[in-house]
């Protein structure tokens, strides 16, 4: 039997083995027990991330890697004239997020598709929001990944991406690094705007990055 049946990983790719991989790619039994523990994670980071995203004024949001999708349902029911879409490599994931997000998906309001942040399958300025939680310590080339992001995002568009550190070890410190790096992966992806912040938390702070698309088509072309 095929290795990766079940599974959208990259021709090459190992199935994950140990939990921190499953984290990254929930495939098979663990994985769903991975996206349950997902499901129950911590409301008020999120709440903190979607706060910096402006939903208020926002028409067509994404999110990058929404694992057990409370994310997706969470923003749906914040922005209620919003389209929300979502795009996972993992199989499993993409099964339990619809299913949470079935009156959503049922209404044409929420649409949630298998797929990589190397190679979104959506049109050049779908959105006007974007954003990812605690995925990107997995994506292969953020610098990469980030211009792809862009390149979904309409001029005058906000891209927030939040990670949490937790591999062994893993301190204040490390979020803070976190937060330097992408801050330069921002700029090097051609934001604007961009911003920085670290928010306490437990065991380790959050660290967050904002960055715009610009507005201006001259500035753009210069990016
Ligand atoms: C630790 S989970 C976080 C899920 C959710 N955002 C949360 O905060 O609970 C990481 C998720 O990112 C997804 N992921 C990892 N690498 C990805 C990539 N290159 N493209 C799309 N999704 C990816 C994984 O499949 C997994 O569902």
């Amino acid at each position: 039997m095929n290795a990766h049946a079940g599974s959208c990983l990259p021709p090459g790719e190992l199935r994950p083995r140990n939990i921190h991989e499953q984290f990254g790619n929930p495939t098979g039994p663990m994985g769903w027990l991975v996206g349950q523990v997902m499901a129950v994670k911590n409301a008020a980071r999120s709440r903190w991330v979607l706060s910096l995203l402006r939903l208020e004024s926002a028409s067509d949001v994404l999110e990058v890697g929404f694992g057990s999708g409370v994310d997706v349902r969470r923003v749906a029911r914040l922005a209620l004239s919003a389209r929300v879409s979502g795009v996972d490599r993992s199989r499993e994931m993409l099964r339990q997020a619809r299913r949470r997000n079935a009156a959503g998906v049922a209404a044409g309001r929420v649409d949630l598709r298998p797929g990589s942040v190397e190679a979104l399958p959506f049109a050049n300025a779908t959105f006007d929001r974007a954003f990812s939680i605690n995925s990107v310590q997995f994506w292969p080339d953020r610098r990469r990944c980030l211009r792809e992001l862009r390149r979904v995002l309409r001029p005058g568009g906000l891209a927030v991406i939040a990670i949490q550190p937790r591999n062994k070890g893993a301190t204040a410190a490390t979020s803070a690094e976190w937060r330097e790096r992408l801050e330069a992966e921002f700029l090097d992806a051609g934001f604007t705007a961009i911003h920085g912040l670290l928010r306490d938390a437990r065991p380790v702070p959050v660290a967050c990055v904002v960055g715009e698309v610009a507005s201006d088509p001259e500035l753009a072309a210069t990016l």
